[in-house]
Parts: structure tokens; C-alpha cells; sequence
């Protein structure tokens, strides 16, 4: 009973498809209040679509639980405004819009004191792009950008952040950087994320519960010690590749 009241997020039987068969079959995770957990994968695992079936953005059958209520039926900008912000893969912001620019598109809709105090927060996580507000986004560095885009997220004033791989195209250097500010940012702010990331090393920093997709369907699940453990590793490494890990790890 506790348990079902301190998830912000429940995900039951999500089933997704374009047209042919499901790319995202029956798939059912938790995420608590005030935690981030991690959805990993290779490439078309189904991460993205799950993620974005849960903003909205997708039709699927199944039922997505918010804080208690049944959003399913509900459109993408209404989950939107319960507080489900959705940051997509590959630094979604508008090259040609300045730093600034992006940032208040991420809080159209609330007033301008509200809007100050935000950006005030997320400048502070991210003084790589205080000093850069009035550049066009795409003039940035690519882990500039990224940060840019979650910036852009927290304006919203998240209650769900929706993370698709922020670690995508940025050099090595710039994951970590980007990681440790979002470590920063859970701490500070008791974000409450789901990740998606193809690299279980990035996402081990920060995710507390992960789940590895393959062709669709959860293939395993670790909990927060295995993600610090080498067992745990191993596991993750196990579900993502599934039925071929016998030959792998014999070699
Ligand atoms: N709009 C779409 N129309 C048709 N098929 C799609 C669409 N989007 C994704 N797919 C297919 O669905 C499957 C899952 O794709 P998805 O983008 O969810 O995977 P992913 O795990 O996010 O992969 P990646 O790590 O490459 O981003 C893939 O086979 C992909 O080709
Ligand atoms: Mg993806």
C-alpha cells in the first residue's frame, strides 16, 4: 500500500506499435518519488517509444498511473501540465533561438516570476550556458546544447522529467559533466526521472532501479546494488543480449 502511494510513476502492460507489430510489448515498471531510474537498451530496443507512449506522444495500450491517476486517456499537453516533461533524444532546441530564447520556451506558460526564479535555478546548474543567453542555441557545444535541452526540461517545472539519452553524441568528458549536474539537480531538487540511455555506465551514476529492453520487452531488472556491483554489471549486460550471452561470455 505504501509502496503504490510513493510511486510518482506506474507503467502497466505498455504496448506500443506503428503500424506492424508492437515495438514495445507489455511493458511495466515503477518509478518512486524523488528517484531516478534508468531504461536501457540498444539501438530500437523500444526505449524511446516507451518513453514517449508515457509522455503521450505515442497511442499504446495499457494504463500509465501519475500520482494515483489514470493519465492514459489523457492527450500529451495534458500531461504536459500535470507536470510529465519530456526532453527528447538528440538536444531537441531551436538552433536559430538564442539561449535565452529556448529557455522561456520551456516556460511559456507560467508567469514571469515564476519564469525568473527557474531560470535563475537552472543557470546556476548549468553556468556553462549563464554566460552564453543571448548566442544562438546552435552555436553551443554539443554538451552545451544538451544541457541547453534539460534546461529547457526544468523550466517546465518538472514533476516527471522524461530523459531520452542524454549522453547521445557527446564525447566521453561531456556525459560525465552532464551527469554530475544532474546528480546535483536530483539531490537539490528531489527530481523524479526516467532515464533512457544505451550506456549502462552513465546510467549507473545516477538511477537507483533500471530496466534493459530488448525487441520490446523487459529483459531485466536491476536494483540499486547492482548497479554499483560487477555481478550487476554483468547482468545488465546478460539482458541486453539475451539469448546470445552464452556465446559471449564463453569467448
Ligand atoms: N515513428 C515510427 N514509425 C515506425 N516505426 C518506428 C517509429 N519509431 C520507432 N520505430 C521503430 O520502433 C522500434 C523501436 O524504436 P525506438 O526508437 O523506440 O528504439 P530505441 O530503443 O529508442 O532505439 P535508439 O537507442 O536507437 O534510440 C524500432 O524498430 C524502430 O525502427
Ligand atoms: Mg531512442
Amino acid at each position: 500500500m505504501t509502496e503504490a502511494v510513493s510511486n510518482l510513476l506506474e507503467v502497466k502492460g505498455l504496448t506500443v506499435r506503428y503500424g506492424g507489430g508492437p515495438v514495445v510489448r507489455a511493458v511495466s515498471m515503477a518509478v518512486q518519488s524523488g528517484t531516478v531510474a534508468a531504461l536501457l537498451g540498444s539501438n530500437g530496443a523500444g526505449k524511446s517509444s516507451t518513453l514517449r507512449a508515457i509522455a503521450g506522444l505515442e497511442p499504446a495500450l495499457g494504463s500509465v498511473h501519475f500520482d494515483g491517476q489514470d493519465v492514459s486517456r489523457l492527450s500529451s499537453s495534458q500531461r504536459f501540465r500535470a507536470g510529465i516533461v519530456y526532453v527528447p533524444e538528440g538536444r531537441a532546441i531551436v538552433t536559430d533561438l538564442t539561449v535565452a530564447e529556448n529557455l522561456t520556451l520551456g516556460s511559456y506558460f507560467v508567469d514571469a516570476l515564476t519564469r525568473s526564479r527557474r531560470r535563475q535555478m537552472v543557470l546556476e546548474f548549468f553556468p556553462e550556458i549563464a554566460t552564453r543567453l543571448k548566442t544562438p542555441a546552435g552555436l553551443l557545444s554539443g554538451g552545451e546544447q544538451q544541457m541547453l535541452a534539460i534546461g529547457r526540461g526544468l523550466m517546465s517545472g518538472p514533476r516527471l522529467l522524461l530523459l531520452d539519452e542524454p549522453s547521445l553524441g557527446l564525447a566521453p568528458l561531456l556525459v560525465a559533466r552532464v551527469y554530475e549536474r544532474l546528480a546535483l539537480i536530483q539531490k537539490e531538487q528531489k527530481l523524479t526521472a526516467l532515464l533512457v540511455e544505451q550506456s549502462f555506465h552513465a546510467a549507473a551514476k545516477l538511477a537507483v532501479r533500471a530496466w534493459v529492453m530488448r525487441h520490446g520487452e523487459i529483459a531485466g531488472e536491476l536494483q540499486a546494488g547492482d548497479l554499483l556491483s560487477r555481478e550487476g554489471r554483468q547482468k545488465a549486460i546478460n539482458a541486453y543480449l539475451g539469448e546470445r550471452r552464452e556465446e559471449v561470455q564463453n569467448a
